[in-house]
C-alpha cells in the first residue's frame, strides 16, 4: 500500500507539505490527515472487489474518523456510511450523505434514534435483537413507514484480534444467534412495518488474517439458504461489516485483493448485493498525531519522554496496549535511547509507548505518532480539562484546518455555576 506520510531529506512530510510547517501554523498536539490517502485506500478496496466482479456498496464506518471533511471527501468518492448513533446520522446528513446509502448498527438504538433514521430514509437498520426489531416495527407503524432491516448475525467465530474488539463470539453483546434469527424469520409476518432485506455480520476489528470472514460466511451462507427456502425470505443484501486491519508495526495484513478473493465465492453463490463497512482500513494510516517533547526525565529506572499529547487525545495505547509507531518529525541525534513516551495526564496508564528505542530527543522536538487516523480524535476526551486537539487535512500542497483547537471557553461552555 502507498504511504502518504514519508521522510524526505530527513524530515517528515504529509503529501507535499513538511509536517514542521503544519505544526508551525497550528501548534501541538495535532492530528494531521492526508486526503489522498483516504481516497487511495477507499479506491484500493473498491477496485479489489470490482475486479472480482462484485460492485459493493462501501459504507465507510463513521466511528473510525468522523471529521466532517473526511466524511465529505469519502461521500464525494461514492461512499455510503455505516452509522451507530443519532449523532453519526446527524454528521452524515450535514455533509449531504445519501440516506439510501446508510446502514445503522448498534445494540442500543433508542426510539428517537430510530425515528430520526426513518425520517431520513436510511437504506437499512442492522438489527441486533428481537426487542429492537419490535421497537423499529412500532416506530415505523406510528410513522406509517416500512422499515428496511438486516439481521445482524452473531456467527460465533473468533476473529483473533484484541478481546475488546472481537464482536462475533457468542459471549459478545453483538448480533443475533442463528437459532433466534431463524425464529424471527418464522415470525416475520407479525412485524408488519418491517421488511427484512439483508443479513449483516461484523466479526471484529483490526483483523489481519481474513480467514475468519470465510468461516463466518460459511455459516451465514447455510443460514441464508435455509431461511430462503423455509420462510421465503426475499433477501437482497449481504453485509460483511468492517474489520480489515492495517499495519501498525510489522503485522502482515491480508491485502484488499486477498480479502476480496476470500469472500467473493460466498457472495457470488448467494447472488446478493455486497455491502461492507470499513473504518480503520480507510482511516487508520491516513492520519498521524503530532506532539512536542516538553521534558526528558531520567530516573534510575527509566528514561521518560514527556510530551504535550496524552491519553485523552489518543487513548489506544492506554486502552488496548496498542502499538503505534513513533518517530521524531525531524530526527536530530544519530544516537538512540530506550524510553517511555508519556503524556502529562495524572495516570500511569497515560503512555504512548513503553521501552521504545528512539533517536535521542530533547525538549521542543516533535514526535509523530503514526497510524492515528482511525479511533484517534474520535475517542478523545477532555480528561484533566485538556482541550481537544485540532485536526488538519492536507490536500497536495494545501493545508486545511478542519477542526480548530478547542479553547478553555469552548470546554466550559455547557456548564453552569450554581
Ligand atoms: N461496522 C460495525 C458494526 C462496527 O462495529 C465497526 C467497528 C465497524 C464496522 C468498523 O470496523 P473497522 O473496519 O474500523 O475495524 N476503538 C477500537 C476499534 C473499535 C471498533 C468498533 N466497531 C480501536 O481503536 O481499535
Amino acid at each position: 500500500m502507498r504511504e502518504f506520510f514519508e521522510y524526505k531529506d530527513g524530515q517528515l512530510y504529509c503529501e507535499s507539505v513538511p509536517v514542521k510547517e503544519i505544526v508551525r501554523r497550528f501548534g501541538t498536539p495535532l492530528y494531521i490527515y492526508s486526503k489522498a490517502s483516504f481516497l487511495y485506500r477507499f479506491k484500493a478496496l473498491k477496485d479489489a472487489f470490482d475486479r472480482e466482479g462484485l460492485k459493493p456498496l462501501i459504507c465507510y464506518s463513521i466511528k473510525a474518523n468522523s471529521n466532517l471533511s473526511v466524511l465529505n471527501t469519502l461521500k464525494k468518492a461514492g461512499a455510503g456510511f455505516d452509522v451507530v448513533s443519532g449523532g453519526e446520522i446527524y454528521r452524515a446528513m450535514q455533509v449531504g450523505g445519501s440516506a439510501n446509502k446508510c446502514v445503522y448498527a448498534g445494540v442500543g438504538k433508542r426510539r428517537e434514534d430510530i425515528k430520526m433514521a426513518l425520517e431520513w430514509g436510511i437504506l437499512m437498520f442492522n438489527v441486533e435483537s428481537e426487542a429492537e426489531l419490535e421497537l423499529i416495527d412500532a416506530v415505523a407503524a406510528r410513522m406509517k413507514k416500512k422499515a428496511r432491516v438486516a439481521l445482524r448475525i452473531n456467527p460465533d467465530v473468533d476473529a483473533r484480534t484484541h478481546d475488546y474488539i472481537t464482536t462475533a463470539k457468542k459471549e459478545n453483546k453483538f448480533g443475533i444467534d442463528l437459532y433466534t434469527a431463524e425464529q424471527i424469520f418464522a415470525r416475520q409476518k407479525q412485524y408488519k412495518n418491517v421488511k427484512i432485506i439483508g443479513i449483516h455480520i461484523h466479526i471484529g476489528s483490526q483483523i489481519v488474517d481474513t480467514r475468519p470472514y470465510a468461516q463466518a460466511l460459511k455459516k451465514v451462507e447455510r443460514f441464508i439458504k435455509l431461511v430462503s427456502k423455509k420462510y421465503d425470505a426475499g433477501l437482497k443484501y449481504i453485509n460483511i461489516g468492517g474489520g480489515l486491519g492495517i499495519t501498525y508495526n510489522d503485522e502482515k495484513v491480508d491485502s484488499p485483493e486477498v480479502f476480496a478473493k476470500r469472500v467473493s465465492p460466498y457472495v457470488k453463490r448467494l447472488g446478493l448485493k455486497l455491502i461492507m463497512e470499513p473504518g480503520r482500513f480507510i482511516a487508520g494510516n491516513s492520519g498521524i498525531f503530532v506532539c512536542r517533547v516538553i521534558y526528558v526525565k531520567k530516573t534510575p529506572a527509566k528514561n521518560f519522554v514527556i510530551v504535550d499529547g496524552a491519553m485523552n487525545d489518543l487513548i489506544r495505547p492506554s486502552l488496548y496496549k496498542a502499538y503505534h509507531r513513533i518517530w521524531p518529525v525531524a530526527p536530530v541525534s544519530q544516537e538512540e535511547f530506550v524510553c517511555d513516551v508519556v503524556g502529562p495526564v495524572c495516570e500511569s496508564g497515560d503512555f504512548f509507548a513503553k521501552d521504545r528505542r528512539l533517536p535521542i530527543v530533547g525538549p521542543g522536538e516533535l514526535l509523530a505518532v503514526f497510524s492515528a487516523g482511525a479511533y484517534g480524535f474520535v475517542m478523545a476526551s477532555n480528561y484533566n480539562s485538556r482541550p481537544l486537539p485540532a485536526e488538519v487535512l492536507v490536500d497536495g500542497d494545501k493545508v486545511h484546518l478542519v477542526r480548530r483547537r478547542q479553547g478553555y471557553r469552548d470546554m466550559l461552555r455547557l456548564e453552569r455555576v450554581i
